[in-house]
């Protein structure tokens, strides 16, 4: 849809080397430079509100062969274009979504070879994106890429939230340094999980959040990341500059490509004020518009599922464990409860064969994704969830098995038809088959990319763990409900598990580059119900998982405890029910990464607000200005609140819930306990008579 749509492009050529191009975001805050150094070697800088904030950096590549493509070039010609429109999301935290920016897209010309290689530059107002073009050419057809020379030369010690570099998973834990600091040397220490592929002690992964100089946030992440490997950062302490390293494909290449091509786009959103970066949509306004015509099957929604009880040790996913959970009952005592509380979806997770056997081998064939164990009646289920108003959530566990997922999956999504089911959670545990390819090597990452075309086709959305980083590619596959691809709440049923802080740094990074299956809503907040010895807990308050399901924005969300703990607490309980999935407006109020997040969203297709605030390890109040609500219209607000008294640490679940009737013209207090949070529902009132008395 485009509403409005304005265009216009100019072309120059030129044969002048070393002339600089300058091209503005459409407000002038932002200006890219681009030119070529004395050697040939094309650079680009940029500054905000006249600060310079990239410095002269680099771009280019090493080809095969230590072919070098990042100097003798010269420009040759330049075409420059304004653009704006406004799109309609499928699905996201607003419902419609500008997107303008100046484009200048430079030719430039090997002079030793005569190759050609463009830069094109999107310049917003909140940020840049500029991707590499590959044009079809004779001397240049099909080649491989060693790496990618691209340079973020920042020049300046900034603090940053980062993970360690890694090319097969990001469930690190954030450690906040200055960039000087940086030191991933002992990546163990940052997450617990056996399948790690360090990259260097320098390296770290986008989306990358940086805060410091002239009080400046900038995020370093990639957009439309679809025929090409992920980019780590590996940092350059003298200078401070981050060079692109491409996760390189099993024997060491980074990537195949044939003319024409493009890379993703590199991202560098900016601003002085931290909920710009939260409320930027630069990333999806880079990514192609949908490719599915018809999405009126695409459905955002909530779920509950056989799911924690695994992962807190009350059963097991395996048969042979002798405490499988994925049986017949246990099942359908979550399909009542769903049916019971409004839910759209029950996911079953060890409802297959294979499980015995799944993790840590190099089997290829353990899963088959249609054969159930004989305890999990798939055809009974199916029939009841259906009379039940509800559907089966399937779980495709590939155990790293891609290729063996490539061979069952139209047998798998046919089975899925068959049951009435159109949502899949897949999942990469465990190195990747083929050998030697990486989650964030090209081969998986046009895998991931694979999926979601078929699963479309089908019918089917998806929610991937364990896949690369999101890069704003739900525009394109609005069936991609959502993925992992961090460190989810999981963590904390069995392992150190996630620190207080760590929801408030996650949407500065992970949650830039799309929604998360974070899996919030745990009631039951200290873990050692089925193992008395157990020191695992989840590090925050249960207000505080009542707010993510604000705080962090996905279409797909889980009430992820178990129902038993949701049946104690049906007052607090009552939020996760009523909380959208979709949104018409969002807007963030305060933010800083590390420390808070206090956001504000309009439900889809009604007047009811939310507002979801979190805090890290610190006790915060905050007031909030309702200016966004209706002059005049009386509204029943009811606040989930941590207690006086409570602390993640020693008294977690103590709440309070209050109601009253408010106006747009008030403010409201919210404060959050140590570890805590808020999440509260505005509700308009209609009829006027039931208003006891104003506040
Ligand atoms: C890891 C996933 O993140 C988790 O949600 C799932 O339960 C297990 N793998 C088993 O597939
Ligand atoms: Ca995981």
């Amino acid at each position: 849809m485009k509403p409005f749509l304005f265009l216009l492009l100019t072309t120059c050529l030129l044969s002048l080397f070393g002339t600089a191009q300058k091209v503005s975001s459409p407000s002038g805050n932002l200006v890219v430079t681009v030119d070529v150094s004395p050697k040939g070697e094309p650079m680009y800088s940029a500054t905000y509100k006249g600060h310079l904030f990239i410095n002269r950096s680099k771009l280019g590549f090493r080809l095969k062969n230590q072919d070098v493509f990042s100097e003798q070039f010269i420009i040759r010609q330049f075409d420059t274009l304004m653009y704006d429109e406004t799109w309609k999301p499928v699905w996201g935290e607003v419902n419609q979504i500008r997107n303008t920016y100046h484009q200048l897209r430079v030719v430039l010309e090997q002079q030793t070879t005569g190759r050609r290689l463009n830069v094109l530059f999107r310049v917003f107002d909140d940020g840049i994106g500029f991707r590499y073009e590959f044009p079809e050419q004779p001397n240049l057809r099909h080649f491989i890429i060693d790496e990618e020379r691209t340079q973020f030369h920042l020049g300046h010690n900034y603090k940053a939230f980062w993970i360690p570099g890694d090319y097969d998973t990001n469930e690190y834990y954030y450690a906040t340094t200055t960039l000087s600091e940086i030191d991933a040397t002992n990546a163990e220490s940052f997450s617990e999980i056996s399948l790690k592929t360090p990259v260097a002690p320098h390296a770290v992964q986008t989306p990358l959040m940086l805060t410091g100089s002239k009080g400046l946030y900038i995020n370093i992440h990639e957009a439309a990341l679809v025929n090409y490997p992920a980019m780590q950062l590996l940092l350059d302490k003298k200078t401070y500059t981050f060079q692109t390293k491409l996760t390189p494909d099993a024997v060491g290449h980074a990537a195949f490509l044939q003319t024409p091509a493009v890379t993703p786009w590199r991202t560098i959103l900016v601003s002085d004020r931290a909920v710009d970066l939260l409320n930027s949509k630069l990333i999806l306004n880079l990514n192609e518009p949908s490719k599915i015509p018809d999405s009126t099957w695409i459905r955002p929604q909530k779920m509950v599922g056989l799911w924690w009880e695994m992962h807190v040790g009350k059963s097991s996913w395996d048969k042979a464990s002798g405490k499988h959970g994925a049986t017949t009952a246990n099942t359908k005592r979550y399909i009542d409860f769903a049916s019971e509380h409004g839910f759209d979806g029950v996911l079953v997770e060890g409802w297959n064969r294979g499980w015995e056997d799944w993790y840590g081998n190099w089997k290829e064939d353990v899963f088959d994704f249609v054969t159930p164990y004989p305890d999990y009646d798939l055809d009974a289920l199916h029939r009841y969830a259906q009379q039940k108003g509800v559907r089966l959530v399937m779980h495709h566990e590939t155990s790293g098995a891609a290729t063996n997922y490539e061979f069952h999956m139209d047998t798998a999504y046919r089975l899925m038809q068959k049951m009435n089911m159109n949502l899949v959670k897949t999942g990469y545990v465990g190195r990747v088959i083929p050998r030697g390819e990486h989650h964030d090597g090209q081969w998986m990452v046009k895998h991931y990319n694979r999926v979601l075309e078929k699963a479309a086709r089908y019918q089917i959305m998806v929610d991937a763990h364990e896949p690369v980083r999101p890069t704003g590619l739900h525009r394109t596959w609005p069936n991609f409900l959502a993925c992992e691809a961090a460190r989810g709440n999981e963590f904390n049923a069995w392992s150190v598990g996630n620190p207080p802080e760590h929801e408030t740094i996650l949407p500065f990074t992970r949650l830039i580059g799309g929604p998360m299956d974070y899996t919030p809503g745990i009631f039951r907040l200290k873990l050692d119900q089925f193992d008395p010895a157990s020191v695992n807990r989840v590090h925050t308050t249960l207000c505080k998982q009542l707010a993510l399901y604000v705080t962090f924005h996905s279409p797909l969300q889980m009430a992820a405890d178990l129902i038993e703990n949701y049946d104690a607490k049906p007052d607090a309980f009552q939020f996760i029910k009523d909380v959208p999935v979709d949104w018409d407006e969002s807007r963030y109020l305060m933010a800083e990464p590390g420390d808070y997040v206090v956001v504000a969203r309009k439900g889809k297709g009604t007047d009811h607000w939310y507002i979801g605030a979190v805090t890290d390890e610190n006790a915060r109040s905050f007031k909030v200005s309702l200016d966004f609500l209706k002059p005049g219209q009386p509204y029943l607000i009811k606040i989930y609140r941590d207690a006086d008294d409570a602390h993640w640490q020693d008294n977690p679940e103590a709440y309070t819930i209050e109601s009253f009737v408010i106006h747009s013209r008030r403010s409201l207090n919210l404060r959050l306990a140590a570890g805590g949070g808020c999440a509260v529902q505005i509700t308009p009132i209609v009829n006027r008579k039931k208003i006891a008395k104003e506040e």
